[in-house]
């Protein structure tokens, strides 16, 4: 087992250079299985849930070459399509990105449930609505296998297909499964996180053409073929926001570099309400936190509002603002489990539905943690920095799945924090 060890109270300060998106790395290695050609995809971050995506790739028989640690050469032109193994399908939620992009290639697709970070009820109704818009005939089958399928073989066609709800899962998945599909697609009320606009430009520089990313409508006409090319994706805003509420938790200054800072506006806004100096520069952000955090409410919406993923990290800033702070769940059913062990550091909070109320305290103290999913590890990560003492982190494999070398970037802006690998319990 493996757990990080921290020595708190100490503020943060120098320069942290932010890797690719995860969510973005997630999906555009899924879509490298429409090309028909050698694609090079660069500022791919080094985390479990890419090194997971790409063991599923080869099972098809994908051919991927590490050309350095942050840069991958996949040639898809001579996969088969097989089942996907359940073992790795099950470990992460965008394993489902693959029953759009075999679809999308293969017209059929069976692919296990999905698996990741459980926040509550995460259904998938808006990716099979928007596959059998598209001709396609989903079950799930035996086993928690799901397929789709185009009766009668062939591609998906275009359609048109509304989400009740403006999920990046299923726009992505739709935007997979339409871009070889014969006619067009439009999404309505598709989700705009900066990731959708980073999927479309890899497809249209493959040769797709994906117009109106990153607005409420995507059309999708359908191309003969995609042909191989560089891409480089994008920098990770919740990575990014990430370091910025550990400044804001823990004091100090940081210069947070290779960042969108149009992509941070949505967290900068909130941090500079509750005190952190924030100045934006072309492709970095400066954040300093010299004096007390003041109170603030706040509430998760899809881009560009306040996003969901940096719920946990912003809501610890808030248990050390002076004043009675109210956080509000607009995403997820279940994400404030991680306050029970905030709690456990001193912090003083009450969770009722999808609400919680935050009572500043003065400090946190140290005490050991267990990570609950991957924004919540993070979180505590951050509470861990600005608590006085020693707080260990367990289960940090959550953390794992989305942070490129967490504890080295901590170490070289100052933070006593150490990775312990620990024998098992038996
Ligand atoms: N929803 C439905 N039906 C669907 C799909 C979604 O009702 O078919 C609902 C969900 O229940 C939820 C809302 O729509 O209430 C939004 O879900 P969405 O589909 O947007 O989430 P997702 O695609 O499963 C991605 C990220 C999450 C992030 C959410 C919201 C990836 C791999 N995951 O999940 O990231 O919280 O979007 O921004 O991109 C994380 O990185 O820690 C993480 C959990």
């Amino acid at each position: 087992m493996v757990k990080y060890v921290i020595e708190g109270g100490t503020p943060l300060h120098g320069t942290v250079s932010i890797s690719g998106a995860k969510n973005a790395a997630v999906a555009i290695l899924v879509g490298a299985l429409l090309v028909d050609g050698v694609c090079c995809i660069e500022n791919i971050p080094q985390i479990s849930d890419v090194k997971i995506q790409l063991s599923i790739m080869e099972t098809y028989g994908a051919k991927i070459r590490y050309m350095t640690p942050n840069t991958v050469e996949i040639d898809a032109s001579g996969i088969r399509n097989t089942k996907t193994p359940y073992e790795l399908m099950r470990r992460m939620r965008a394993s489902y990105y693959h029953l759009g992009a075999l679809l999308g290639r293969f017209g059929q697709a069976e692919v296990a449930m999905p698996g990741g970070c459980y926040l509550g009820v995460r259904p998938i109704d808006l990716h099979i609505k928007g596959f059998t818009a598209q001709g396609a005939k989903v079950d799930v089958t035996s086993g928690g296998f799901i397929r789709a399928e185009i009766p009668g073989g062939g591609r998906p066609h275009g359609a048109s297909v509304y989400l009740d709800v403006a999920s990046v899962g299923a726009t992505i998945n739709i935007m997979l499964s339409a871009v070889l599909a014969d006619g067009q697609t439009v999404i309505e009320n598709a989700a705009k996180e900066p990731h959708i606009v980073d999927l479309a430009n890899f497809l249209n520089s493959m040769g797709g053409d994906v117009r109106g990313a990153g607005t409420d409508v995507i059309k999708i006409r359908g191309v003969e073929r995609l042909r191989g090319g560089s891409y480089s994706i994008i920098p990770d805003q919740i990575e990014a926001g990430t370091y910025l509420a550990a400044v804001a938790a823990a004091g100090g200054e940081l210069l947070i570099k290779n960042v969108i800072p149009k992509h941070l506006e949505c967290i900068t806004a909130k941090l500079e309400e509750i005190g952190v100096e924030i100045q934006e520069q072309d492709d970095a952000v400066l954040a300093r936190r010299t004096g007390h955090l003041t109170r603030t409410n706040f509430k998760t919406a899809p881009y560009p509002g306040f996003p969901t993923d940096m719920q946990p990290q912003f809501a610890v800033a808030l248990t050390l603002a002076e004043g009675i702070s109210v956080v509000t769940e607009g995403i997820w059913d279940n994400r404030f489990k991680y306050l029970e062990e905030i709690k456990r550091l001193g912090a003083r909070a009450q969770v009722n539905g999808k609400v919680a109320v935050i009572e500043g305290v003065e400090k946190l103290y140290g005490a050991p943690v267990r990570a609950c999913d991957l924004r919540a590890g993070a979180a505590m990560v951050i509470a861990g920095l600005a608590a006085q003492g020693i707080t260990e982190i367990e289960d940090v494999y959550h953390i794992e799945r989305g942070y490129e070398d967490f504890v080295g970037k901590l170490q070289k802006v100052g933070a006593y924090i150490r990775r312990v690998e620990v024998p098992d319990q038996v």
